[in-house]
């Protein structure tokens, strides 16, 4: 039998033979593991473990939190403060910057989440997961401050999910391509299930979610428009679509099997870059695509070159099979 690699030997050999990262590095990326482990048993509870429904509060994005979305995001914070890889932290589910607490030795790193993605599938028993996304904390300055979280994703040491569905999997990138692993449930660990995940170039599969069509702008009109006409249209094949509402669980499939993903920025609130959030979301989301040969960008530029002029910044996405992501960045710039 084919020996099997955990995802704590497979980062031991990533930082002794290939270099790639620091022993603080692997240190951070195996507590959030770890984190996500602890979310995936509350998860799994369910209605037996009382985490259903919402709370009575509301994140600064003005979204009802859901008990789950604070629970997922006080264990990545409990995982996270006491080992000394850290230097501060970010979340959807937070107002401004964590720092790690005084009592505790600093790292040079800061973490990124989204805590708990797809928040309106918990309740109905759909996939769901955590995003992650690792930055270096700049040289130079003695503390931390939100500042120095502003980097473009391009700078990302780390990036990463867990969904939460038939299996828990987590996906990671270390800036080598990217690797798929699967929890043991009695082993308690991850497992090294897929190495190299490629996305193909070309699809049939597009995820976006129509009700929003009335609002869209042109380009995002147009493309969907010739994928509907099948056949008998420009693109002269069928194309199937899917919306899971959960990110994670949507760029798993596209990063499984190919698609391309959209939520475009849309007329309804025409103030707002887009809906999905640049730091938690987006650059790790567009990292991990692309080191699978896939593309992203916000229509007219690659995600991974936005310079963040905030924190809790949103943005425009259109990610999956490079092809098809050229495509429609091609009827935004016309070129
Ligand atoms: P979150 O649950 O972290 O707030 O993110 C939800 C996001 C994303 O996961 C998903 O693609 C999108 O919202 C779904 O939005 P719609 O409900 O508008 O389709
Ligand atoms: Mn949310
Ligand atoms: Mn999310
Ligand atoms: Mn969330």
């Amino acid at each position: 039998m084919a020996q099997r690699i955990s995802l704590t030997r497979y980062l031991v050999e990533q930082q002794r033979e290939e270099g790639h990262i620091p022993s603080q590095l692997r240190l951070l990326l195996e507590v959030v593991a770890r984190a996500c482990k602890s979310i995936s048993q509350a998860v799994n509870k369910g209605a037996l473990g009382g985490v259903l429904g919402s709370a009575d509060s509301e994140n600064v994005q003005g979204e009802v939190q859901k008990k789950l979305d604070i629970i997922a995001n006080e264990v990545l914070i409990e995982a996270n403060e006491w080992g000394g890889h850290l230097a501060a932290m970010a979340s959807e589910e937070m107002d401004s910057i964590y720092l790690v607490p005084n009592r505790y030795p600093q790292g040079e790193y800061l973490l990124l989440f989204d805590p708990l993605d797809g928040s309106s599938n918990i309740d109905v028993n759909v996939s769901i997961g955590t995003i992650f996304s690792v930055l270096k904390k700049p040289e130079g300055s003695p503390g931390v401050t939100e500042q120095d979280f502003l980097q473009a994703g391009a700078k990302q040491v780390a990036a990463g999910y867990c969904v939460y569905g038939p299996q828990t999997t987590l996906v990671l990138t270390v800036g080598d391509g990217v690797s798929m692993f699967t929890l043991d449930r009695e082993q308690g660990s991850f497992v090294l299930t897929q190495e190299n995940v490629r996305i193909p170039a070309d699809t049939k599969e597009f995820a976006i979610n129509m009700s929003n069509m009335r609002h869209w702008d042109e380009p995002v009109k147009r493309y969907i428009d010739e994928c509907l006409q099948g056949k008998e249209g420009p693109r002269g094949k069928d194309f199937n679509m899917r919306w899971i509402a959960s990110m994670v669980a949507d760029v798993h499939r596209i990063l499984t099997r190919g698609g391309v993903f959209m939520y475009p920025w849309d007329k309804r609130e025409p103030n707002k870059p887009g809906k999905l959030r640049l730091m938690y979301e987006a650059n790790p989301m567009s990292w991990l695509v692309e080191q699978a040969g896939g593309a992203a960008t916000n229509g007219r530029q690659r995600i991974l070159d936005i310079e963040p002029g905030q924190l809790h910044e949103r943005v425009s996405v259109i990610l999956g099979s490079k092809n098809e992501v050229d495509r429609v960045t091609s009827y935004h710039t016309g070129v």
